[in-house]
């Protein structure tokens, strides 16, 4: 896609991050924006933030765990503009824990957060890209780690690949019936953003804290993991320009941090060679 200008744009997770970044991109392209975000008060900021550039924006205030919140994201989107020509699937969290320790609540939680709530937008989304019939793109905000897998996040690297394998299988079926869509998964390493803090995103039905997980050692170390890998990750500025500059040229992956490459490269040769996980490998 290089043609952006009238253009609707809608993105989940927008309020903050990696989506109030993509978001800036295509509103220097003149698209109109459709920003979903489960926090209100950034979604608001977010908003006023747009309106004062300029840009034609709308705000929905939506959880993407659920279906009807992506529905009506979808709808207000098609009721405010007419159309939708870029999806951005951004929203996520990131949480770790030992599967056999961590709370089915938060499988629940980020399974729907990072991988369902691309599935329902795409279920919704497509058809009436289908129906438009002119260029569209669509873009799964994944990570590295949905090419790599390392120790302590079980939960986020299966919705991640989870994510590049719904990307990539999608875009075969696009192909397959000559559609004018477009896919693209981004893949980035650590960044500096608030993804450390997803507590604060915690939906009320996933917030029950009687699991003795919660008060552990490991769910603190957990947090402090994540802090550590998100605050001393990449700074966040040039991250809207890679993923646009990613899909002006129709680039499928689109990465970030080179240092990886060889990690992904090892897994691959890993996998033909017949070599599991490796602990002291990982650890160099
Ligand atoms: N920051 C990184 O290092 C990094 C690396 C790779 C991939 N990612 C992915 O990038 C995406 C964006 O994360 P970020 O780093 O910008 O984090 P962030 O926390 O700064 O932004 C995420 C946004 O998503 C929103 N959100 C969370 N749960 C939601 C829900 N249920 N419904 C609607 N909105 C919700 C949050 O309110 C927030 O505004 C995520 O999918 C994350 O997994 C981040």
């Amino acid at each position: 896609m290089k043609d952006f200008k009238n253009k609707v744009a809608v993105i989940t997770g927008a309020g903050n991050g990696f989506g109030f970044e993509i978001a800036k991109e295509c509103a220097s392209r003149e698209m109109k924006l459709v920003l979903a975000d489960i926090d209100e008060e950034s979604l608001t900021a977010a908003v006023s933030y747009f309106k004062h550039k300029g840009a034609e924006v709308t705000g929905v205030h939506c959880d993407v765990t659920l279906d009807s919140e992506i529905g009506k994201m979808v709808d207000t989107a098609m009721n405010t503009y007419g159309s939708i020509d870029f999806l951005v699937n951004n929203a996520g969290v990131a949480i770790s824990g030992p599967v056999w320790e961590l709370p089915l609540q938060d499988w629940d939680w980020i399974v729907g957060a990072n991988l369902m709530s691309q599935i329902y937008a795409m279920k919704r989304v497509i058809p009436i890209m289908l129906k438009q019939g002119s260029e569209c793109h669509i873009l799964n905000v994944a990570s590295i780690a949905g090419l790599i897998t390392t120790n302590g996040m079980p939960a986020y690297h299966t919705t991640k690949h989870a994510s590049v394998a719904l990307s990539e299988s999608t875009s075969f079926d696009l192909q397959a019936i000559n559609a004018n869509i477009q896919m693209s998964v981004f893949c980035p390493g650590f960044v500096q953003t608030d993804l450390h803090h997803h507590e604060n995103h915690r939906p009320e039905r996933f917030s029950d804290k009687s699991d003795p997980y919660y008060s552990s050692p490991q769910y603190a170390a957990g947090l402090k993991r994540a802090e550590f890998v998100i605050t001393t990750g990449m700074p966040i500025n040039s991250i809207g320009m890679s993923v646009m500059n990613g899909i002006e040229e129709n680039q499928f992956y689109i990465l970030t941090h080179p240092i990886y490459n060889t990690l992904v490269g090892r897994r691959v040769k890993d996998i033909l060679e017949g070599r599991g996980p490796d602990l002291k490998v990982l650890r160099g």
